[in-house]
């Protein structure tokens, strides 16, 4: 196997502690690979102007794959607020890196699995298992928006909506406007990686999320282009529900679902809610995939006000690191790494404060580390 070059990418408050968990793993594995330290942040937001610099996206050019920490995002007058006094006044506009990259390097799925492993005490019910794929490139996450709406367009909207007339008679600083963008392309995609997944691991059950009833322009073309995909698989149900029934359904009877597929959005929130009934934020991990890059990360934020504890738990991470091995390659890597994750869990001796412990970042990533 050749030497894999990985971007090592910590990011903002505790991104740093939990990518120091799974390095700990993936040496004990001894992973054939070369580390490529990439800056991205807060701090270069403050100091640069740029959360996302060019150099890290020059390194994430020539590598295999990378691992992301967490990222710190601020709403934007918040986050211009905080610049270096030079860079004040600039113009500058914030936005989140993770979305960037993902737009940048066209990672457009979204891989988030949410398995209830054995004995978790988080555990919502037992032997959930659920794969979740959202759209990772665009819908609201587009990145068109109006904080202050040009006239031409206040115009023709006026004309667009009669039976809603606010743009007739506000001024532009009084409303916003973001515009959900879908396309063909990536609905297809997206839903054809869900079912891809399915048809490979034998699952019997995909999921369409979407709230085609009423956003029917975006939401019911994501719908239709599924129900085209949907026919190339005829040994795999095809199923669809409204995000908000969903939510609910999810509750209800998660063994009901199995894979789910979702546009970028709604996407977002059902893989928190399905996080959430796996053990929630220190379970959660996500792989950002495109054709040649992947980037895997925690699902979980930066917690700033955990920062330099060691005290979150690393778990989500190590997962992370498990799907990188995967995407790598390395399958026989990341099923023994699973494996231990799995015993750790079983066993309860290490547990994090979420978990109800009081072991650290560090002694998580070395219980699992000695399993293998
Ligand atoms: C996620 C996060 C991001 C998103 C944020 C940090 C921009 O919530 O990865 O789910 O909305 O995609
Ligand atoms: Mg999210």
């Amino acid at each position: 196997m050749k030497r894999h070059k990985i971007a090592w990418l910590p990011g903002d408050g505790i991104g740093g502690e939990v990518l120091e968990a799974a390095r700990i793993v993936l040496d004990k594995l001894n992973l054939n690979a070369e580390y490529i330290d990439g800056d991205i942040g807060w701090e270069f937001w403050r100091k640069e102007g740029d959360p996302f610099p060019q150099r890290t996206i020059d390194l994430l050019k020539g590598v295999d794959a990378a691992m992301f920490g967490a990222i710190t995002s601020k709403p934007v007058k918040a986050a211009e607020s905080e610049l270096s006094p030079e860079l004040k006044g600039k113009g500058l506009i914030y936005r989140s890196p993770i979305v960037r990259m993902r737009q940048l390097f066209d990672l457009y799925i979204c891989f988030r699995p949410c398995k209830a492993y054995e004995g978790n005490p988080l555990n919502y019910k037992e032997n959930i298992d659920l794969a979740v794929f959202r759209e990772n490139t665009e819908d609201l996450y587009a990145g068109v928006e109006f904080n202050t709406v040009p006239d031409e367009l206040a115009k023709t909207l006026s004309k667009l909506s009669k039976p809603f007339a606010p743009f007739q008679s506000l001024s532009p600083d009084q409303y916003a406007i973001s515009v959900k963008i879908n396309t063909r392309k990536s609905s297809e995609r997206i839903v054809r990686a869900a079912f891809e997944f399915a048809k490979k691991f034998r699952r019997k059950k995909v999921t369409v999320v979407h709230k085609a009833n009423v956003v029917r322009a975006t939401d019911g073309m994501f719908l239709e282009v599924a129900r085209e995909v949907a026919k190339e698989y005829p040994d795999i149900q095809l199923d669809d529900a409204n995000i908000d029934a969903m939510c609910m359904w999810l509750l209800k009877n998660p063994y009901n679902y199995d894979v789910l597929v979702a546009p970028n959005l709604y996407g977002d929130i059902i893989s928190d809610l399905c996080a959430q009934m796996v053990g929630g934020l220190g379970f959660g991990c996500s792989g950002n995939i495109g054709d040649k890059l992947a980037v895997f990360e925690p699902t979980h934020g930066s917690a700033p006000k955990y920062a330099g504890q060691y005290k979150v738990n690393p778990i989500a991470t190590i997962l992370a690191a498990k799907m990188m091995l995967e995407w790598l390659g390395e399958t026989e890597k990341a099923e023994v790494l699973e494996k231990a994750v799995k015993e750790v869990v079983k066993e309860g001796k290490v547990r994090t404060y979420d978990m109800g412990g009081q072991s650290k970042t560090l002694d998580m990533a070395h219980a699992v580390a000695a399993k293998l």
